[in-house]
């Protein structure tokens, strides 16, 4: 479905030297779950962005659905794009918008423009929506603001739209960085099997190692902007995950403590 061959990407305005995303190659295929973790800066967004068409490596070559989508007109990569549904880790907020508009957004891709259009007056598929936000536990807030809307339920509302769409592909960034622990593993959960029932391919940046781990088949570990691993779960070892987060290389051994004693903190003053 994707396939990234030695891609690179510097934002502009960048220094020359801060490329974002350094030498990356790796494919994802239809219907793989894969998880994205690493620490801050590493490049999660950068990669979910470039995976979504939003922007072009700056190096390297990208396949999306065999085509290369940077090679064709903007009208084709226009088409593209209306076959994946990207959760941004920053949601846009337009002023005033309803929750409902917010989740209807997510079907205008498959829309003829006429129904598109009506649907900014009317929300044409109300249940739908209903349904979703039930799936999050928001029910009560469908006609709310999406500005008057918590960090938490906005992200939320966010996770509901892929109970809407019909895009193929879904690429969410960090989702769950405003949940308390339990929504955020329901909100995970709900996810997970509603892209399994539409199969769907479901790519994630995470920070919550222990989620990623315990859900995802598929982990890779990012920092600098390079891949420092890109393996099934269970062939993940600790010590890669501890390394990964420490700036360090793990060494090839099997850790059996991944947090040795020397490094935990002592508790003082108790005598
Ligand atoms: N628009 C931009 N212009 C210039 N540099 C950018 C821009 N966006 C990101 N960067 C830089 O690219 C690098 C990777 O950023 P990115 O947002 O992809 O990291 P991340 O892994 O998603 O981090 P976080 O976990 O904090 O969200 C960082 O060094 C960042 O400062
Ligand atoms: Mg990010």
């Amino acid at each position: 479905m994707l396939a990234l061959t030695d891609c690179s990407h510097l934002h502009p305005g960048a220094a020359p030297d801060r490329f974002a995303l350094r030498s990356v190659s790796l494919s994802i295929e239809a219907g793989e779950q894969v998880a994205i973790i690493g620490p801050s800066g590493a490049g999660k967004t950068s990669l979910i962005h470039l995976l979504a068409l939003a922007m072009r490596p700056t190096r390297g070559d990208l396949l999306f659905g065999g085509a290369c989508p940077w090679g064709q007109s903007g009208r084709q990569r226009h088409g593209l794009r209306s076959t994946l549904l990207l959760v941004p880790q920053v949601p846009p907020l337009p002023p005033r918008q309803r929750v409902v508009t917010s989740l209807m957004a997510a079907r205008l891709p498959a829309m003829s423009l006429l129904r598109s259009l009506a649907s900014l007056f009317y929300p044409l598929d109300i249940p739908a929506a209903h349904q979703a936000l039930c799936a999050f536990d928001l029910e009560e807030k469908l006609f709310e603001r999406v500005d008057r809307l918590s960090g938490g339920e906005r992200q939320r509302v966010g996770l509901a739209r892929c109970l809407m769409t019909r895009a193929q592909l879904w690429l969410l960034d960090e989702p769950l960085s405003a949940l308390d622990p339990v929504k955020a593993r329901a909100a995970l959960a709900t996810v997970l099997s509603a892209a399994e029932a539409a199969n769907a391919t479901l790519v994630v940046s995470l920070h919550q190692v222990d989620l990623a781990l315990a859900h995802f088949p598929r982990i890779i570990g990012l920092r600098d902007g390079e891949v420092v691993f890109d393996v099934r779960r269970q062939d993940l070892r600790d010590n890669q995950v501890a390394a990964l987060y420490n700036g360090e290389t793990a060494s090839p051994e099997a850790s059996a403590d991944p947090w040795p004693e020397e490094s935990l903190i002592p508790v003082t003053g108790c005598r």
